[in-house]
């Protein structure tokens, strides 16, 4: 298994594969720039942590140089739709739902409040969860921003820290990776601090 990452802008796209075949996790702003990390491999899938911009605008422009499916979490449609009118994405993301691609599984985990859609991915094999913006070093992404819900979004990180092994690699949307060992002893300082 090869884990490659691209770093457009501040934002981390994920390349989770072998030599053949890989799935995108996050397609951020520079589609050619992730094709090129590929590599030519055969993509067989671009999924979407949550529909922000940063995480979904190259997505299109992907999908269409690869004929990959689009997936993500239906309720993060109203920010997908309003970036990309017209063009659903192909696969709507469920909790528990495992994706085979990329000769791997990953396990989806709905995990909102950054976003209402957000999720995170997670690589058993690997001992890797992919986090998008739900958890980053040092605490969750912001929940500020309508329609996010920094009540909803605790909740997911307890259920995912209780549930995701403490020697977990964290790969996030943003920022460097951290550990599930490293992250979960603080959610109570976070609900406090509400950031
Ligand atoms: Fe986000």
């Amino acid at each position: 298994m090869r884990i490659d990452k691209v770093t457009v802008a501040d934002n981390n796209v994920w390349l989770v594969g072998d030599d053949q075949r890989v799935v995108i996790v996050d397609a951020s702003h520079d589609a050619p720039a992730i094709l090129a990390a590929a590599g030519g491999r055969k993509i067989d899938g671009i999924v979407c942590t949550h529909g922000h911009t940063g995480h979904v605008n190259a997505a299109i422009a992907l999908a269409d140089a690869s004929a990959a499916p689009v997936a993500l979490h239906p309720a993060d449609r109203p920010l997908w739709d309003a970036l990309h009118p017209g063009r659903p994405p192909d696969i709507e993301l469920g909790h528990g739902d495992v994706l085979q691609m990329g000769g791997t599984l990953l396990q989806v985990w709905h995990s909102p409040g950054h976003s209402p859609g957000s999720v995170c991915l997670h690589l058993a094999e690997a001992g890797v969860l992919f986090s998008g913006d739900t958890l980053r070093k040092g605490g969750p992404g912001p929940a500020g921003e309508p329609p996010g819900d920094f009540a909803t979004l605790i909740e997911s990180l307890r259920r995912l820290l209780l549930y995701i092994p403490p020697a977990t690699v964290v790969h996030p949307g943003h920022g460097g990776s951290t550990t599930v060992a490293d992250e979960s002893p603080h959610v109570d300082e976070w609900t406090r601090r509400r950031r």
